[in-house]
């Protein structure tokens, strides 16, 4: 039986590790393990991006969800929501004051709606003509590969749409009968098709979810090879259904980046908001865990308030260059700055 230091070196070097290694890590892992793996984990991002954090521009497009997630406080069912929808001209205001920041890249990401293909298409086509040089990513739920195509088309660069787990079983507990596994993975399999760059990602301690889950994420996500992976703690919000489930750990989270970042040297892996809001520290720790990638807010602030999945959602906002400076000094005390260029995953950039 190899120690954890053997487990987590062959995983930085092979990108593999057994199943019941991977249970074993994780169901055992301490303050000691965590700060191994992390510090692996840093070495890796370091090899491969050096001490630079992508900076992108959030514009949380609209809080409108056909979906039923019962953890997330947009799903439709939750009438509590003062429901939204950013004009055209909302989201191109939001995104070019980004850019006069020096934004270069984007995230147009929204509840899962299907009247609004055309306005998104127009949207990415206008903002891919007034800033050729910057990235836009869509992450706008499940569609059909015909909505897919036509932002493609458009000219949207990337598509977050997390995979949320692994197990299809588990999927099945976190969600009504009308969202499938296979969809979700029918989507994820028609946006690489379709040449973007695929984010995938999952929540840690989400209800009914151990240690067995957690490693198949891990295993999943190098069957995967995604471009990026969003990794958070769950968050109760007090009007789903697992409105009073117990929130994920913070420890458990920063291990979870630390093997992405062991498994997929390359991703492109943000330091999560959710993990922002769990901890004071939790930006900085993800990067320490080996993300490479934060995504502030810059939706317009009279509407951030009403993007609520989760209760005490922290807005790090950047709406003006206070913002963006701060971002960059928090990043200065560990030792990294913040780059603000398109942030391609290392295989797509553009020569
Ligand atoms: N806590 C943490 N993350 C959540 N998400 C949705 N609800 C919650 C919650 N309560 C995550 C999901 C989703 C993404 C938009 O946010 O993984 O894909």
């Amino acid at each position: 039986m190899s120690g954890y230091k053997d487990i987590l070196g062959w995983l930085a070097l092979h990108h593999e590790a057994t199943h019941s290694e991977l249970v074993r890590l994780i169901s055992s892992a301490d303050a000691e393990k965590l700060d191994y793996a992390m510090g692996l984990a840093r070495e890796v991002a370091v090899d491969n991006y050096g001490h630079g954090v992508f900076v992108r521009g959030l514009v949380e497009v609209s809080n409108r969800c056909a979906g039923g997630c019962y953890y997330c406080g947009l799903r439709a069912e939750n009438s509590r929501v003062r429901r939204y929808s950013l004009s055209e001209e909302e989201i191109r205001e939001a995104c070019k004051k980004g850019y006069e920041l020096g934004l270069r890249s984007f995230v147009l990401q929204g509840g899962e709606v299907y009247d609004k293909a055309e306005m998104m298409a127009r949207v990415v086509r206008e903002l891919k003509a007034e800033m050729p040089d910057a990235a836009v990513t869509l992450s706008l739920g499940e569609q059909d590969a015909e909505v897919y195509d036509l932002w493609r088309q458009a000219g949207a660069d990337r598509y977050l749409l997390r995979h949320e787990t692994a197990t299809k079983e588990h999927y099945a507990r976190l969600h009504p009968a009308r969202m499938t596994f296979d969809n979700r993975q029918r989507c994820i399999a028609d946006l690489k098709a379709l040449g973007y760059q695929v984010g995938a990602g999952f929540m840690v301690g989400s209800p009914f979810q151990g240690a067995e889950e957690l490693a198949r994420e891990v295993e999943y996500l190098v069957g995967l090879q995604p471009q990026m992976v969003g990794i958070g703690p769950y968050i109760p919000q007090c009007d789903t259904p697992f409105g009073d489930q117990k929130r994920g750990s913070v420890e458990q989270t920063l291990l979870m980046v630390a093997l992405t970042r062991l498994a997929l040297p390359k991703a492109l892996i943000p330091s999560t908001t959710a993990l922002a809001s769990s901890d004071k520290q939790g930006m900085t720790r993800g990067i320490l865990a080996g993300a490479n990638v934060v995504m502030p807010n810059i939706t317009p602030q009279q509407y951030r308030a009403d993007y609520a999945i989760y209760d005490g959602k922290k807005s790090c906002g950047t709406e003006a260059g206070e913002g963006l400076q701060r971002l960059a000094s928090e990043f200065q005390m560990i030792g990294y700055e913040a780059v603000l260029s398109r942030g391609d995953h290392a295989d797509f950039v553009k020569r």
